[in-house]
Parts: structure tokens; sequence; C-alpha cells
């Protein structure tokens, strides 16, 4: 088997590669972007022992296609992956993350032996705000408002004013991005599920939520929040939280994505199925924190601002039942028990400055898409 892994040097691309069987032949197609790859721009040992390792943008198809001549299965991880920074460098996401796609799949249309499946690395940003219930009424809300934001009004709320309670995201509903990068991620699917029916190859669409785990780069400020929190509270930094601290994420740890990529991946059925890849639990950001602090015996100072994000979801969890209904089970690693294995891991690395993220929320706030209610 032959196997083509875009975006293989990144954070979940590590673990997918370690994941991979033994007697599989590996190619790795990855820019090792600087905004992500900020200690080296070589590919990790462990990356080149294990496989051919071409460091190119999986858009240039033209320089690398001969290398992946006789591909069986392609892994497409490559994107730019900061939701915030995607709505001002609106076309850098356009480019990497669509058109990226696009010419992955002209240099598939050119290849003498075409790969029979297709696994994408999609997210749960596609769904945007998701779905809300008032008890009776399924609901769909594009997004929350701007007025109700400024007044505390953090919540979901129906046309005449009730609070809704949030239902798990599944991927039967109509997605509804309320930013760029999912936007782009839409994209991808779209692009994909196109070509693949066309061609008669399978394609299976993970939708992941938050994933989390040890080797996720520390130093982008643009992704990663158990990283940012982690940062703070190991520093003894206080933490803000945003809106009231009380937002959900369902966060998934990084081996258990590894894991469903590589079944997708060797699955002995016809797979055509788009896929939620979460823990199903809904965690607030405050549980998060005090989580963090308890594992590494320190105090949680935290600050809730009242500041926003334009386009931030208020929750977000992922119904997991069709992974277990295709492939029999679905065990996630509970959240304290990856947390821990991060820690080890985090501990071991170099203490991050927290000046970037810093930075990167006076460009958010300067771009008027990081809210304060006075202002
Ligand atoms: N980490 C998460 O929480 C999460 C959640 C939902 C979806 N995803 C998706 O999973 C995939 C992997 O995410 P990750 O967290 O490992 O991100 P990451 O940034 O660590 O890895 C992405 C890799 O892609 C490379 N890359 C970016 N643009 C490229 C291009 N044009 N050509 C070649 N290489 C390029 C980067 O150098 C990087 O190594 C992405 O598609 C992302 O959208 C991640």
């Amino acid at each position: 088997m032959k196997i083509l892994v875009t975006g293989g040097a990144g954070f979940i691309g590590k673990w997918v590669i370690d994941s991979l069987p033994s007697d599989t032949e590996i190619v790795i197609i990855d820019s090792l972007d600087p905004q992500v790859h900020k200690t080296s721009q070589n590919f990790a040992p462990e990356l080149k022992a294990r496989a051919v390792c071409i460091k190119d943008d999986v858009r240039n198809i033209e320089t690398y296609r001969d290398i992946v001549e006789g591909t069986d299965i392609v892994i497409h991880l490559a994107s730019q992956t900061g939701t915030g920074q995607s709505m001002y460098e609106v076309s850098k996401y356009v480019e990497h993350n669509a058109n990226g796609t696009a010419k992955l799949l002209e240099l598939i249309s050119t290849l003498n032996h075409r790969p029979g499946r297709i696994i994408l690395s999609s997210s749960r940003a596609i769904y945007g705000e998701g779905a809300y219930t008032d008890g009776q009424t399924v609901y769909y809300p594009k997004g929350r408002n701007l007025h109700d934001l400024k007044q505390d009004k953090w919540e979901v709320y129906s046309t005449r004013g009730e609070k809704l309670s949030v239902l798990p995201m599944r991927e039967t509903q109509l997605p509804k991005p309320t930013s760029v990068y999912g936007l782009t991620k839409l994209w991808q699917e779209q692009l994909l599920q196109n070509y693949c029916e066309s061609q008669n190859i399978d394609l299976a669409i993970l939708r992941f939520q938050n994933v989390y785990g040890p080797k996720q780069e520390l130093g982008n400020p643009y992704t990663g929040i158990i990283g940012i929190f982690t940062n703070a509270v190991v520093q003894g930094n206080t933490v803000e939280l945003f809106e009231d601290g009380l937002m959900t994420r369902d966060f998934v740890f990084v081996k258990d994505v590894a894991e469903a990529v590589v079944k997708c991946a060797f699955y002995d059925k016809p797979l055509a199925a788009t896929i939620n890849i979460g823990s199903g639990k809904a965690v607030t950001l405050l549980e998060l924190v005090q989580t963090l602090a308890q594992l590494t015996g320190k105090e949680a100072k935290v600050t809730v601002s009242g500041r926003f994000r334009v386009g931030d979801i208020r929750h977000a969890v992922a119904d997991t039942n069709t992974f277990a209904n295709i492939f029999g089970e679905w065990t996630p690693t509970p959240l304290k028990e990856g947390l821990a294995q991060y820690l080890d891991w985090y501990l071991t690395q170099s203490p991050v400055d927290k000046t970037a993220f810093e930075l990167s929320l006076a460009e958010m706030e300067q771009k008027g898409l990081l809210i304060s209610k006075h202002s």
C-alpha cells in the first residue's frame, strides 16, 4: 500500500504517520509553514525515518507528481487552520485550503494509477452555530448577533426571546459556517464529494471537533486553545476567558483522531461517508482551565472579560453515532486522561512566551474581530 499524506508534518499528521501500519509506503507533502513550524524548518527525524518527506506546497503538483505516482490512499490534512485569522487573511485561506484541494484533484486525475480512497480532515467549523431546540422545534441559527453580545446575551435565543438548548452536531444537518476557515473546509468537502462520486473513488470526510494532545505546536498563537491555556496556567498567569467563560467545546484526543483516520483508510468495504470525530462531551472553557489547574497543582487564575470574538460559536458537541455505526464502536479517551498525557509531554517542552498570543489578540481587536462590550 502506498499512502500520500498531505500536511503530514503537522500536529495530527505526525500521529497519523505513527499509527499507519509498518508495511505501508508513505509519502508526505508538507510546506512546513513557518507559522506552524516555529522551531525547525526540517522534517522531524522520526518522520524522515518512516516516510519519503517532500517539503513543498500541495499546490505545486508539477514538482511532486512523479513521486506520488502509484498512490493507493490519499490522506489530505494540509490546511491553514486559524479560524480567527481566516477572517482577515481571507485569500490565504481560500488559496491553501480550497485551491490546494482543487490542485490535488487535478494531480490525481493525471496519475496512471488513481488512488481508490481519499480521507479528508474536515472540521466542526462547517456547522457554524449548529442546532438548537426549545423542546419542540429544532432551529439552525445563523449565529448570534452583535447587539445581543454587546448586552452580555451570550446564549442562543429564539425569535421570541427564549433561551434555546444546544443539540449535538449531526452530519445530516445543513452546513452554516460562520468563518472563512469553515467555508473553505466546506469547499474542500464539496470539491472532493463531487470529484470522488464522478470518479468512483471512496471518500471519508472526517469532521474533527477540537483536537488536543502531545506534539501540537505551542508557539502558534492562532490555534490550539488547550496549549494557550496550559501556557498561562503553568506559568502562573491569569487566563482571560471570553464572554462569561461558559461556552462549551468538545475536546477530542489526537490519538483517537489518528486511529479514526487509519480505520477509515483500511476499512475493507466501500466507503462514502461523512463522520463526526469528537468526544461527544461538552466542556465549558472555565471547566477546562480548572481541570488543567487541578492536574498541574496550580491555582486557576481566571478573568472573565466579557470580550467576544465575532463569528465565534457558543456551543459545540458532536453526535458520534455515525462512527460507531460504521466501525462498531467509538470509545474516546476521557478528557482528564488525555490532558494528563498532554501535560506529561508539555512539561518536557521549552516554555512559550505569551507575546505572540497577545499580539494575535491585538491584531484581532484592531481588525474589529475581538470586541469589548463598551467599545
Ligand atoms: N487541530 C484541530 O483541532 C483541528 C480541528 C478540526 C479540523 N482540523 C483539520 O485537521 C487538519 C490538520 O490540522 P492540524 O491541527 O494538524 O494542523 P497543523 O497546522 O499542525 O498541520 C497542518 C500542516 O499542513 C501544512 N500545510 C499548510 N498549508 C499547506 C500547503 N498549502 N501545502 C502543504 N502543506 C501545507 C503545515 O505546514 C502543517 O504541517 C487540517 O486540515 C485542519 O483543518 C484540525
